[in-house]
Protein backbone atom coordinates (compact mmCIF):
# COMPACT_ATOMS: atom_id res chain seq x y z
CA UNK A 1 0.00 0.00 0.00
CA UNK A 2 1.20 3.35 -0.63
CA UNK A 3 1.24 6.00 2.29
CA UNK A 4 -0.61 8.78 1.17
CA UNK A 5 1.09 12.24 0.92
CA UNK A 6 -0.02 15.63 1.75
CA UNK A 7 2.88 17.78 0.54
CA UNK A 8 2.34 22.06 0.44
CA UNK A 9 4.40 24.84 -1.81
CA UNK A 10 4.94 27.53 -0.21
CA UNK A 11 6.62 28.74 -3.31
CA UNK A 12 8.00 32.28 -2.72
CA UNK A 13 6.08 32.89 0.59
CA UNK A 14 6.69 32.90 4.04
CA UNK A 15 8.88 34.97 6.78
CA UNK A 16 9.84 34.18 9.95
CA UNK A 17 6.61 35.00 11.04
CA UNK A 18 4.65 31.93 8.60
CA UNK A 19 6.74 29.50 11.33
CA UNK A 20 3.53 29.47 13.79
CA UNK A 21 1.37 27.98 10.76
CA UNK A 22 3.45 25.20 11.00
CA UNK A 23 3.50 24.75 14.50
CA UNK A 24 -0.32 24.95 14.69
CA UNK A 25 -0.42 22.49 11.77
CA UNK A 26 2.17 20.17 13.69
CA UNK A 27 -0.74 20.60 16.92
CA UNK A 28 -3.71 19.58 14.68
CA UNK A 29 -1.84 16.84 13.25
CA UNK A 30 0.28 14.96 15.99
CA UNK A 31 0.14 11.51 14.28
CA UNK A 32 -1.45 11.57 11.04
CA UNK A 33 -2.66 8.66 9.40
CA UNK A 34 -0.62 10.08 6.24
CA UNK A 35 2.21 11.79 5.33
CA UNK A 36 2.48 15.79 5.50
CA UNK A 37 5.32 17.56 3.93
CA UNK A 38 6.03 21.51 3.65
CA UNK A 39 8.29 23.03 1.26
CA UNK A 40 9.00 26.13 2.39
CA UNK A 41 11.59 28.76 0.94
CA UNK A 42 14.79 27.65 1.39
CA UNK A 43 15.27 30.40 3.95
CA UNK A 44 13.29 28.83 6.51
CA UNK A 45 14.31 25.05 5.57
CA UNK A 46 16.27 25.17 9.33
CA UNK A 47 14.00 26.83 11.09
CA UNK A 48 11.06 25.15 9.86
CA UNK A 49 12.62 21.49 10.22
CA UNK A 50 13.34 22.48 13.94
CA UNK A 51 9.51 23.38 14.45
CA UNK A 52 7.74 21.04 12.46
CA UNK A 53 7.56 18.01 14.53
CA UNK A 54 6.01 15.09 13.07
CA UNK A 55 5.76 17.30 9.58
CA UNK A 56 8.64 16.81 6.81
CA UNK A 57 10.07 19.62 5.33
CA UNK A 58 11.46 20.13 2.07
CA UNK A 59 12.80 22.55 -0.83
CA UNK A 60 11.21 24.06 -3.86
CA UNK A 61 14.55 23.32 -5.94
CA UNK A 62 18.38 22.49 -6.04
CA UNK A 63 21.69 22.57 -8.33
CA UNK A 64 22.67 19.45 -10.06
CA UNK A 65 25.83 19.42 -8.46
CA UNK A 66 27.27 18.63 -4.99
CA UNK A 67 29.19 21.44 -4.43
CA UNK A 68 31.14 23.99 -6.26
CA UNK A 69 31.55 27.46 -8.13
CA UNK A 70 27.49 28.05 -8.67
CA UNK A 71 26.85 31.17 -7.24
CA UNK A 72 23.27 31.96 -5.35
CA UNK A 73 22.98 27.88 -6.09
CA UNK A 74 21.72 25.32 -3.34
CA UNK A 75 22.91 21.20 -3.80
CA UNK A 76 20.45 18.47 -2.64
CA UNK A 77 22.89 17.81 0.47
CA UNK A 78 22.91 20.87 1.33
CA UNK A 79 19.41 21.08 1.54
CA UNK A 80 19.79 17.64 3.42
CA UNK A 81 21.99 19.09 5.95
CA UNK A 82 19.64 22.36 6.63
CA UNK A 83 17.01 19.52 7.79
CA UNK A 84 15.21 19.04 3.90
CA UNK A 85 14.03 15.47 3.15
CA UNK A 86 12.32 15.92 -0.30
CA UNK A 87 12.71 18.41 -3.19
CA UNK A 88 10.09 19.34 -5.41
CA UNK A 89 11.65 19.41 -8.93
CA UNK A 90 10.66 20.79 -12.63
CA UNK A 91 7.81 22.84 -11.12
CA UNK A 92 5.84 24.17 -14.52
CA UNK A 93 6.82 27.82 -12.52
CA UNK A 94 10.82 26.57 -12.87
CA UNK A 95 10.35 25.06 -16.39
CA UNK A 96 8.68 28.73 -17.57
CA UNK A 97 10.63 31.56 -15.24
CA UNK A 98 13.76 29.49 -15.75
CA UNK A 99 14.19 27.58 -18.49
CA UNK A 100 14.21 24.41 -17.07
CA UNK A 101 14.58 21.56 -19.77
CA UNK A 102 14.15 17.24 -19.47
CA UNK A 103 17.44 16.82 -19.63
CA UNK A 104 18.12 19.67 -16.43
CA UNK A 105 15.30 18.60 -14.35
CA UNK A 106 16.41 14.67 -14.74
CA UNK A 107 20.19 15.39 -13.73
CA UNK A 108 18.31 17.18 -10.35
CA UNK A 109 16.22 14.72 -9.64
CA UNK A 110 19.30 12.54 -9.47
CA UNK A 111 21.23 14.59 -7.45
CA UNK A 112 18.36 14.42 -5.10
CA UNK A 113 17.89 10.91 -4.96
CA UNK A 114 22.07 10.46 -4.71
CA UNK A 115 21.93 12.73 -1.99
CA UNK A 116 19.22 9.75 0.01
CA UNK A 117 16.13 12.65 -0.72
CA UNK A 118 12.54 12.33 -2.00
CA UNK A 119 12.57 13.85 -5.65
CA UNK A 120 9.06 15.16 -6.55
CA UNK A 121 9.08 15.26 -10.65
CA UNK A 122 6.23 17.61 -11.80
CA UNK A 123 4.36 17.25 -14.86
CA UNK A 124 1.59 18.90 -16.59
CA UNK A 125 -0.01 20.51 -20.12
CA UNK A 126 -1.02 23.50 -20.82
CA UNK A 127 -4.36 24.45 -22.03
CA UNK A 128 -3.37 24.95 -24.96
CA UNK A 129 -1.58 20.90 -25.19
CA UNK A 130 -4.70 19.80 -23.83
CA UNK A 131 -6.84 21.87 -26.36
CA UNK A 132 -5.38 20.65 -29.05
CA UNK A 133 -5.73 16.92 -27.46
CA UNK A 134 -2.01 16.54 -26.89
CA UNK A 135 -2.04 16.05 -22.83
CA UNK A 136 -1.23 12.39 -22.66
CA UNK A 137 1.54 12.72 -25.52
CA UNK A 138 3.24 15.62 -23.09
CA UNK A 139 2.67 13.95 -19.97
CA UNK A 140 4.58 10.90 -21.67
CA UNK A 141 7.38 13.37 -22.78
CA UNK A 142 8.11 14.42 -19.48
CA UNK A 143 7.84 11.02 -18.05
CA UNK A 144 10.53 10.10 -20.18
CA UNK A 145 12.88 12.92 -19.86
CA UNK A 146 12.53 14.16 -16.56
CA UNK A 147 12.89 10.77 -14.45
CA UNK A 148 15.91 9.42 -14.13
CA UNK A 149 16.60 5.47 -13.98
CA UNK A 150 16.72 3.71 -10.30
CA UNK A 151 13.77 5.36 -9.38
CA UNK A 152 11.82 3.99 -6.46
CA UNK A 153 8.79 4.14 -4.66
CA UNK A 154 10.84 5.55 -1.96
CA UNK A 155 13.23 8.15 -3.73
CA UNK A 156 10.25 9.28 -6.15
CA UNK A 157 7.03 10.92 -6.12
CA UNK A 158 5.56 12.39 -9.54
CA UNK A 159 2.67 15.22 -9.02
CA UNK A 160 0.58 15.68 -11.61
CA UNK A 161 -0.09 19.61 -12.03
CA UNK A 162 -1.51 20.79 -15.17
CA UNK A 163 -0.67 24.54 -15.57
CA UNK A 164 -3.79 25.86 -16.28
CA UNK A 165 -5.20 24.79 -13.05
CA UNK A 166 -2.28 26.37 -11.06
CA UNK A 167 -3.41 29.01 -8.87
CA UNK A 168 -6.53 29.89 -11.37
CA UNK A 169 -9.48 27.88 -9.48
CA UNK A 170 -9.79 25.63 -12.51
CA UNK A 171 -9.53 22.33 -11.54
CA UNK A 172 -9.69 19.26 -14.73
CA UNK A 173 -12.98 16.61 -14.03
CA UNK A 174 -12.29 13.71 -11.81
CA UNK A 175 -12.15 11.77 -14.99
CA UNK A 176 -9.51 14.20 -16.63
CA UNK A 177 -7.26 13.69 -13.02
CA UNK A 178 -8.11 10.03 -13.16
CA UNK A 179 -7.39 10.00 -17.13
CA UNK A 180 -3.83 11.43 -16.35
CA UNK A 181 -2.86 9.43 -13.25
CA UNK A 182 -3.84 5.84 -14.61
CA UNK A 183 -1.58 6.95 -17.92
CA UNK A 184 1.49 7.90 -15.41
CA UNK A 185 0.78 4.52 -13.81
CA UNK A 186 1.08 2.43 -16.28
CA UNK A 187 3.94 4.66 -17.53
CA UNK A 188 5.82 3.68 -14.50
CA UNK A 189 5.08 0.34 -14.53
CA UNK A 190 6.22 -0.26 -17.98
CA UNK A 191 9.44 1.65 -17.64
CA UNK A 192 10.51 0.26 -14.14
CA UNK A 193 8.49 -2.92 -13.27
CA UNK A 194 4.75 -3.65 -12.10
CA UNK A 195 6.58 -3.65 -8.38
CA UNK A 196 8.18 -0.27 -8.30
CA UNK A 197 5.90 1.44 -10.63
CA UNK A 198 2.95 0.75 -8.28
CA UNK A 199 5.01 1.91 -5.20
CA UNK A 200 5.62 5.69 -6.48
CA UNK A 201 2.94 8.08 -4.91
CA UNK A 202 1.15 10.25 -7.57
CA UNK A 203 0.29 13.41 -6.21
CA UNK A 204 -2.33 16.18 -7.91
CA UNK A 205 -1.67 19.54 -8.11
CA UNK A 206 -3.21 22.68 -8.98
CA UNK A 207 -6.43 24.68 -6.88
CA UNK A 208 -6.44 21.71 -4.65
CA UNK A 209 -8.49 23.30 -1.21
CA UNK A 210 -10.53 22.26 1.06
CA UNK A 211 -13.50 22.46 -0.81
CA UNK A 212 -12.71 19.59 -3.24
CA UNK A 213 -10.19 17.94 -1.60
CA UNK A 214 -12.17 14.79 -0.82
CA UNK A 215 -13.41 14.42 -4.37
CA UNK A 216 -9.99 13.98 -6.21
CA UNK A 217 -8.41 12.16 -3.18
CA UNK A 218 -11.50 9.17 -4.53
CA UNK A 219 -10.07 9.48 -8.01
CA UNK A 220 -8.25 6.38 -8.52
CA UNK A 221 -3.85 6.34 -8.51
CA UNK A 222 -4.26 9.87 -6.71
CA UNK A 223 -2.09 9.41 -3.37
CA UNK A 224 -2.39 12.73 -2.46
CA UNK A 225 -2.03 16.59 -3.07
CA UNK A 226 1.03 18.86 -4.27
CA UNK A 227 -0.99 22.34 -2.90
CA UNK A 228 0.07 25.69 -3.11
CA UNK A 229 -2.16 28.97 -2.45
CA UNK A 230 -4.26 26.25 0.15
CA UNK A 231 -1.30 25.38 1.97
CA UNK A 232 0.12 28.83 3.24
CA UNK A 233 -2.43 28.58 6.57
CA UNK A 234 -3.23 25.40 8.90
CA UNK A 235 -6.65 27.11 8.56
CA UNK A 236 -6.59 26.09 4.90
CA UNK A 237 -4.18 22.99 5.25
CA UNK A 238 -5.48 21.06 7.68
CA UNK A 239 -9.02 20.32 6.74
CA UNK A 240 -6.89 18.98 3.00
CA UNK A 241 -5.12 16.44 5.77
CA UNK A 242 -8.28 15.33 7.12
CA UNK A 243 -9.46 14.34 4.03
CA UNK A 244 -6.44 12.60 2.88
CA UNK A 245 -6.54 11.09 6.00
CA UNK A 246 -10.21 9.90 5.64
CA UNK A 247 -9.10 8.46 2.29
CA UNK A 248 -6.46 6.95 3.31
P1 LIG B 1 -2.21 26.15 -6.19
O1 LIG B 1 -2.65 25.12 -5.19
O2 LIG B 1 -2.04 27.52 -5.58
O3 LIG B 1 -3.04 26.13 -7.41
O4 LIG B 1 -0.72 25.73 -6.65
C1 LIG B 1 -0.47 24.44 -7.04
C2 LIG B 1 0.98 24.26 -7.18
O5 LIG B 1 1.60 24.80 -8.08
C3 LIG B 1 1.67 23.43 -6.19
O6 LIG B 1 2.98 23.16 -6.57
Amino acid sequence: MRRKLAAGNWKMNGTQASLSELTTLAAHHPSAACDILICPPATLITPASQTAGPIAIGAQDCHTADKGAHTGDISASMLKDAGASAVILGHSERREDHGESEDLVRAKARSVMEAGLLAIVCVGESLAERDAQNTLDIIGGQLAGSIPDGATGHNLVVAYEPIWAIGTGKVPTLDQIGEVHDFIRARLERRFGQGVGRSVRLLYGGSVKPGNAADIFAVSNVDGALVGGASLTAADFSPIVRALEAAS
